[in-house]
């Protein structure tokens, strides 16, 4: 059978309790934003096509994402109205749709997987799942052991409150259910077109419902404000990390490691207590990372150690064998092979080759205040401490900076640079005070 499988992200909401500038779907959850996770799911269940409802301040999604369809709700009159636009817009026929919303992104995969398994049987297909505490979810109501409605919590009773049972937002409809969608009204406590009503207008049908649990609460958590984002981080971090120990990586303190979904590592890696890898790293074999150290957008090459307390900086790759010591800056920097910069240095916008070694307190001067520019160090020099090369410069190779020197020109191969004042002797003429 053809692939007739759809899936629409809901994402148009205002996200007015985020209390954030940011729209909500944007705001990041293991260094990406929460609808890139939800994309990506959406994705693994390889449907025919990928449609997101959004909002004027998603425009920019547009050209992230131009295979997927991108339609604008506005303005937004709840998350039944949403679908009713997808419906106008595309007429399902003999299609099956599911519904994910953009702001439920630690979703698992084997759930919706599950879920599209039972939608071949059924019209409704609701993932239900049971938090400790309802902090707002719908409630789904069962009759003798049968799904008949979703009530939204605002519109429960007393005693619908007391059901364990809750929507976690993913939803799945036949285009047989699908065509309820015009149905749906908004008389409500938020005077919103709800989709959850559509189980409601099923069972009036006699459609077949039917209700699967999410195997792990914590993945069906909705994102509403900053507080429900840093639960939802710390269930992130907590995956993250332990993918990355079962994939080998030792962590002394896991708890204090942060890790993005993007971060990628070799084998016999080592991670110290208190280290933030931002997104966009890629860690190699026989890596040390020491404690208090931040890395962000960084290619991280094998035998390679950092920190403690370093700074690796985007467009900084660490070269095979080559060392990051402590209280080091590096930004769109190569250092190459058995490259070494130990201690209190700022490296940016260079290119350090093989065997180099960079002394204490050495800083590129990148910027002049109004433009950047580089710096060369070619194989096999020395940088004495406390020197300070001005960019643009170019140190040749074997050469040597004397500490303490600043270096605004370009120094030949084979070459000892001093700009240093020259020691004076001056005999003090001091005399004993007498008590
Ligand atoms: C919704 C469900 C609730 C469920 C909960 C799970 C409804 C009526 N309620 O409530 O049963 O327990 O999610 O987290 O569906 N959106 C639009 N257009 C709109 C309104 C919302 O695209 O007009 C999007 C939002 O961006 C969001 C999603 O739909 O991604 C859910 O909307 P939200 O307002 O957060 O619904 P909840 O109150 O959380
Ligand atoms: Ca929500």
């Amino acid at each position: 059978m053809a692939n007739n499988l759809h899936i629409l992200i809901l994402a148009a909401g205002k996200g007015t309790r985020m209390k954030s500038e940011t729209p909500k779907v944007m705001h990041t959850l293991g260094g990406e934003p929460m609808i890139d996770h939800v994309i990506k799911k959406a994705k693994m269940l390889k449907p025919f096509k990928i449609s997101i409802m959004i909002n004027k301040s998603l425009s920019g999604l547009k050209k992230i994402y131009p295979d997927l369809q991108m339609l604008l709700q506005e303005p937004q009159l709840g998350t039944g109205h949403a679908v009713q636009i997808f419906q106008k817009k595309n007429k399902l026929k003999n299609s099956k749709l599911i519904v994910l919303y953009g702001d439920n992104p630690l979703i698992d995969f084997y759930d919706l997987k599950n879920m599209n398994e039972q939608l071949a049987k059924n019209d409704v297909v609701i993932m239900g799942f049971k938090p400790k505490i309802n902090t707002g979810y719908g409630i789904v109501v069962e009759k003798k052991g049968k799904v008949s409605e979703i009530v939204e919590f605002k519109d429960a009773s007393a005693i619908q409150k007391k059901i364990k049972t809750c929507n976690s937002g993913i939803m799945a409809f036949s285009s047989k259910a699908l065509q309820l969608v015009t149905q749906i009204k908004n008389n409500n406590a938020k005077k919103e077109f709800y989709l959850t009503d559509i189980v409601k207008l099923s069972k009036k049908y006699n459609h077949k419902i039917k209700l699967i649990n999410a195997k792990d609460a914590k993945t069906a958590l909705g994102i509403n404000d900053m507080n429900e984002l840093g639960i939802a981080e710390t269930i992130m971090q907590n995956q993250l990390r332990k993918k990355a120990m079962k994939d080998g990586v030792q962590m002394i303190a896991p708890e204090t490691v942060f890790l993005s979904k993007d971060t990628t590592f070799g084998k016999n890696v080592k991670i110290e207590p208190y280290v933030v890898i931002a997104s966009k790293v890629k860690i190699g074999n026989d890596v040390v990372i020491r404690s208090f150290s931040h890395i962000e957008g960084a290619v991280i090459k094998n035998k390679v150690s950092i920190g403690p307390y370093a700074r690796i900086r985007p467009g900084t790759v660490l070269e095979n064998n080559s060392k990051i010591g402590n209280f080091v800056e590096t930004k769109n920097s190569t250092i190459n092979k058995n490259s070494k910069i130990n201690h209190l240095s700022y490296v940016g916008d260079a290119t350090i080759e093989e065997d180099v070694n960079i002394g204490a307190g050495t800083i590129t001067c990148n910027y002049d205040g109004v433009k950047k520019s580089k710096t060369l160090i070619k194989k096999g020099s020395f940088v004495g401490s406390n020197s300070s090369l001005v960019a643009p410069v170019t140190v040749g190779k074997n050469s040597i900076i004397g500490a303490g020197s600043v270096i605004t020109k370009d120094v030949p191969d084979n070459t000892l640079a001093l700009t240093r004042a020259k020691q004076k002797k001056v005999k003090l003429n001091k005399k004993k005070k007498k008590k």
